[in-house]
């Protein structure tokens, strides 16, 4: 497994310019969306992490064909070949199950993993389903596989119990084929979902309400292809922000959509930091020599995102003051914690709560990466915290930032990955 070192004296100043890659969660389903069609769809500002290279290996064995050219990424299904998606790949990452909708819709026949349980808490995917037994599927769930069988999808009313950004993105996915409309309510309203349905209308789609709670689709024959770019990434972007707050830097972030990141945006301004917005596609952002503490407690979008809530308890260590911060998403979602506790954080878990005590001086340490965004804020404690820190298991980063290592070098980061 693969090592990060940092060496943070305590006040690096992170300077310069940062090009924000395309978001992560907006490709994976815009490549399982390629299952709807028999034709090449071409995706633009794709970032080139390691769950692109997962989920493609996986639509590979399903009978997917494909060219990865720097950020563009063409794909075709001409034939399904498999309806499989294995343990292996699903165990690897849990978005895999984002094929389900679209293979079940486009051959009738599905067989996923069950995606079991991960770092940051149980996965379950009950609501997606709910939702696709509602569209007429019969489910089996045998041997750790969900077996889905469907003549033809029928068009229904479908309420969400709880938001669920997948489940969003999977019957979205399956009601374009289904016959007649489906209405799909409670739906999840990050900007990750609104990007697919851009991207399903661009395919031939016929899809209204667009960002809103209550999506209705009109089924229709296979879909045709079409050109489309991802979003930034607004989770990168961010992270980025909360590292320029950290180091008291003075960084600007290009190719982002602020619109995203209203929330973010909000509660670091909160903290006493400058942020700047230059134009409709890049911010400035400066830190502040006092950080304010404050509470956040996470919640859909366009709430506070959860995959901000380890980059956010990081800056809270150097805010004056306690801060709580409450986990309403994921139920095991503190991993990082008890990494940040080895730099000198002093940080208290109670239930739901991290409860944070600044301001506290970080030494660096040997710690271990855990999942995505953990292994994110460990980088960003490894900015600040005095001394050296090694970062190991450092996959779990390559998993949803693109060359995050060679970004903050530029800005000044004494950054380097150590082979093991
Ligand atoms: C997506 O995961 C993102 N992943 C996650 O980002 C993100 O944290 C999450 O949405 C919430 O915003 C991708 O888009 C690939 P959910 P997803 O279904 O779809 C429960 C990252 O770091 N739930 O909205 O799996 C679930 O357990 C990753 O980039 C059910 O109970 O999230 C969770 O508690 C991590 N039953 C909550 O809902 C279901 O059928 C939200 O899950 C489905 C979900």
């Amino acid at each position: 497994m693969g090592k990060i070192k940092i060496t943070g004296d305590g006040h690096p100043l992170l300077d310069g310019k940062v090009q924000i890659s395309g978001a992560k969660n907006a490709v994976l389903p815009a490549i399982t969306a390629s299952l709807l069609t028999s034709e090449k769809i071409r995706l633009e500002n794709i970032p080139l992490v390691k769950d692109v290279y997962t989920i493609l290996t996986l639509m590979k064995g399903l009978g997917a064909e494909y060219t990865l050219d720097k950020n563009s990424l063409s794909i075709q299904v001409k034939r399904i070949l498999s309806q499989e998606a294995s343990y292996e790949l699903v165990q690897a990452m849990r978005a895999s199950i984002l094929v389900l909708g679209p293979l079940l819709a486009r051959k009738g026949k599905a067989i996923v993993a069950l995606p079991g349980g991960c770092a940051i808490g149980s996965r379950p995917i009950d609501l997606h389903i709910q939702g696709l037994e509602k569209l007429g599927a019969s489910i089996q769930l045998e041997h750790g596989y969900i077996r889905a069988e469907a003549s033809k999808l029928q068009g229904t009313e479908i309420e969400f119990e709880r938001k669920t950004v997948g489940g969003t993105e999977n019957l979205l996915m399956a009601a374009c084929l289904a016959k007649g409309e489906t209405v799909l309510k409670n739906c999840s309203l990050e900007p990750e979902i609104s990007n697919l349905c851009e991207f399903l209308v661009k395919m031939g789609a016929q899809i209204e309400g667009i960002g809103e709670e209550t999506i209705r689709v009109k089924g229709s024959d296979p879909l045709h292809g079409a050109t489309h770019e991802i979003i930034p990434d607004r989770i990168e972007a961010g992270t980025f922000l909360v590292a320029g707050a950290l180091t008291y830097g003075n960084l600007t972030l290009t190719h982002i959509q602020p619109q995203h990141l209203l929330t973010i945006i909000e509660k670091l301004k909160y903290s006493g930091v400058k942020i700047e917005k230059l134009n409709n596609r890049s911010l400035r952002v400066q830190g502040a020599p006092k950080i304010k503490s404050q509470d956040i407690t996470t919640s859909p979008y366009p709430g506070f995102p959860t995959d901000m809530q380890a980059q956010f308890t990081v800056l809270m260590t150097q805010a004056e003051g306690t801060s709580i911060i409450t986990e309403t998403i994921f139920n095991r979602r503190f991993s990082h914690i008890n990494e940040l506790l080895r730099l000198g954080a002093n940080i208290e878990v109670s239930g739901d709560k991290a409860i944070v005590k600044g301001k506290t001086l970080l030494s660096g340490a040997e710690t271990r990466a855990t999942d995505l965004r953990a292994s994110a804020s460990l980088v960003l404690a490894g900015l600040i915290a005095q001394g050296e820190t090694i970062i190991n298991d450092v996959e779990h980063l390559d998993r949803g930032y693109e060359k995050l290592e060679a970004k903050l070098k530029t800005l000044g980061a004494q950054i380097e990955r150590v082979s093991t």
